[in-house]
Order: structure tokens, then C-alpha cells, then sequence
């Protein structure tokens, strides 16, 4: 592992919790509560992580966070990602969560937040490392659920600083969440969305001028628009890049087919970003080395990288001053 990039202070905005679960703590959990998985063992399900596709790699994804039941095991999973993002020299982090695969199954939106809440804090005064939640709502639910999500949040709106919008893309566009954006704008909330990951860059433009996002999760799909990057560029909206997700989700063949370069090359304002590193092979510093490796980046491109993370991120000036 290049030193540079171990020793690099990182910015990690796009990572969803509920992707750092190891196979190691999903068995763990499910013999805390008595839950039977369909794999016999860890290796058997690190196995069925080969990927065609997003939607095969949601399918296992929610089968494995079924075994978060307590608040307990929300802290320990977040307690669990801290650690490694600690050890990776991961100095902030935006995380996302997502309420609805919680309370779909009968867990209350309330023990879901306060575990990670606490794990967070704790981060705070063990390590100095600062974060932001983002409670991400499922796109392949109906509206609806996702305004019944932000009613539940309403408690929790001091620990929540963003919403976000993921899960299946393709055929649940933006226009589909306009009024909950809406709402959650008027609620004082930031906001993101998932769009032009298997989607269109139509998704991408219609995030921004339909939902009014700030960042722009994945938006790799902005290669094939020129007009759009021209944009992009122009104002600095972020695209939080997740390098290894793209390769393991067949998004692109091989990483030195990978669009980060010309992204950068273009000006745009491209982070690095792990999104579900217990199941595409690698956290921060696998996936800035992917593409040191894979599309042959200098360290001053990486060093670029890390500043654009520092910049999309919803830290205030002051604390940015004494990140850089
Ligand atoms: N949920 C977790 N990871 C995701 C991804 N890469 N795309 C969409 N939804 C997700
Ligand atoms: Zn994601």
C-alpha cells in the first residue's frame, strides 16, 4: 500500500452504514438474536458476493442487514466502520442510513438512529473524527413511505443534517421525490441523491433542477453528457465517487475504463468514496489506491481528490481550516 495515500488525511461522503457490515459481525449479530441466515457459514456468504449488476448486489444487502435488530447492534456496526475509517486516517465522514430497510421489518426508526448517534459521539470524543447522518430514503418505494419516514424523523432532526435518495435507479427517477425534497427542504434539511449510477444523465440533471440537490451521489453517467460536465464543472456540484462499487457492480469493465480521470481533468469537483466496502473489497484506501493502480493517478491527483472531499463536505469553514 503506497504510503501517500495511507498517511493522506481523507474525507469519506459516501458510505452507507449498512455496507460496512462484515460477514464476520453479520454471523455475530445473528447468533446474538437467534436469527437463522441462509448461508452456513462467513465464507459461504463472502462467496455470493459476485456481483451482475446493482440490484443483485441490493438483494444480498438486505438479506444481510436483517440481523440488526438492537440498538446495540447499530452501535456496533457503526462502531465497527468508525474504527477501520480511524485507522485509514478517515478524519470525517457522511454517513448514510437507510430507515425504511429498519422499520419495514419492525424496527423503530428511533433505535435505529440513537445506535448510531452514540457510535458517532463516541468517534467524536475518542478520536477527535467529526461526522453528519444522512437518512437516505429507498427509491423503490412509493413516495408516500418515504414522507412517512421524514414525519418519524422529526425527533431525530438535531442528529440528522441531510436526506439522500438510493436503492434501485433504474425506472424510479427523481421527479418521483419531488415533494418529499420539497418537505425536507422546508424542514431545514441539506440534500443529496444517488442519480446517473446505472441511471441516465438525464437523473443527474433532473436531481439537481426537480429535487435542487447540493452533491450528487455516483453521477459517474455525466461522461457521456459533455453539455452536463460542462455544468457540473462550472458550479462545483460534488459527485461522490465510489471507484471499487462501480467496478464490483459492472457499472464500468475494467478500473482503467473507469471515467474518474476525465472527470477531474474536465474540473469537476470528484471525491473518492468507499459506499459499501464490506461488499466491493476495499474502504477508503483501496479505493484511492484503485486508482493510483487501475488508471494510473499521481499522488498530486489523489492529493486533488482529497481537497475536493474536503470542500463538498457540509463542515463549516472553520472546521475545514483545520482539516487542510
Ligand atoms: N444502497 C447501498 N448502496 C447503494 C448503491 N451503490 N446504489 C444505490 N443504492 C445503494
Ligand atoms: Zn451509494
Amino acid at each position: 500500500m503506497s504510503a501517500f495515500i495511507e498517511q493522506l488525511p481523507k474525507v469519506e461522503l459516501h458510505l452507507h452504514i449498512e455496507g460496512s457490515l462484515e460477514p464476520e459481525l453479520v454471523f455475530a449479530l445473528a447468533r446474538r438474536n437467534g436469527i437463522t441466515l441462509d448461508y452456513a457459514n462467513e465464507a459461504a456468504l463472502k462467496a455470493a458476493y459476485e456481483f451482475d449488476d446493482l440490484q443483485s448486489f441490493l438483494n444480498i444487502y438486505y438479506a444481510g442487514m436483517s440481523v440488526l435488530q438492537t440498538e446495540q447492534d447499530f452501535f456496533d456496526m457503526t462502531h465497527a466502520y468508525l474504527q477501520r475509517a480511524h485507522s485509514e486516517h478517515v478524519r470525517h465522514t457522511e454517513i448514510f442510513f437507510d430507515p425504511q430497510a429498519h422499520t419495514g421489518r419492525g424496527v423503530p426508526f428511533s433505535v435505529v438512529v440513537t445506535g448510531i448517534h452514540r457510535a458517532l459521539e463516541q468517534a467524536r470524543y475518542d478520536w477527535g473524527m467529526s461526522s453528519r447522518l444522512i437518512m437516505s430514503f429507498l427509491r423503490d418505494l412509493p413516495e408516500a413511505s418515504a414522507i412517512d419516514t421524514l414525519r418519524q424523523a422529526e425527533p431525530f432532526h438535531g442528529w440528522l443534517t441531510g436526506v439522500g435518495l438510493d436503492s434501485a435507479e433504474t425506472g424510479n427517477p427523481p421527479d418521483k421525490f419531488r415533494r418529499v425534497y420539497a418537505m425536507a427542504r422546508d424542514q431545514g434539511y441539506r440534500l443529496v441523491a444517488h442519480a446517473g449510477e446505472e441511471g441516465p444523465p438525464q437523473y443527474i440533471r433532473d436531481a439537481l433542477e426537480l429535487l435542487r440537490v447540493e452533491r450528487i451521489d455516483h453521477g459517474v453517467a455525466a461522461i457521456k453528457d459533455p453539455a452536463l460536465m460542462a455544468e457540473l464543472a462550472e458550479n462545483r456540484i460534488p459527485l461522490t465517487v465510489c471507484p471499487l462499487s462501480n467496478l464490483k457492480l459492472k457499472v464500468v469493465n475494467t478500473m482503467a475504463e473507469h471515467p474518474m480521470g476525465e472527470l477531474l481533468q474536465a474540473g469537476l469537483c470528484v471525491t473518492v468514496n468507499s459506499d459499501d466496502p464490506a461488499y466491493f473489497g476495499g474502504y477508503m484506501n483501496a479505493n484511492y489506491r484503485a486508482l493510483q493502480q487501475g488508471l494510473g493517478m499521481s499522488n498530486s491527483e489523489l492529493l486533488q481528490l482529497a481537497l475536493n472531499s474536503v470542500e463538498a463536505s457540509w463542515l463549516s469553514p472553520e472546521e475545514k481550516a483545520l482539516l487542510n
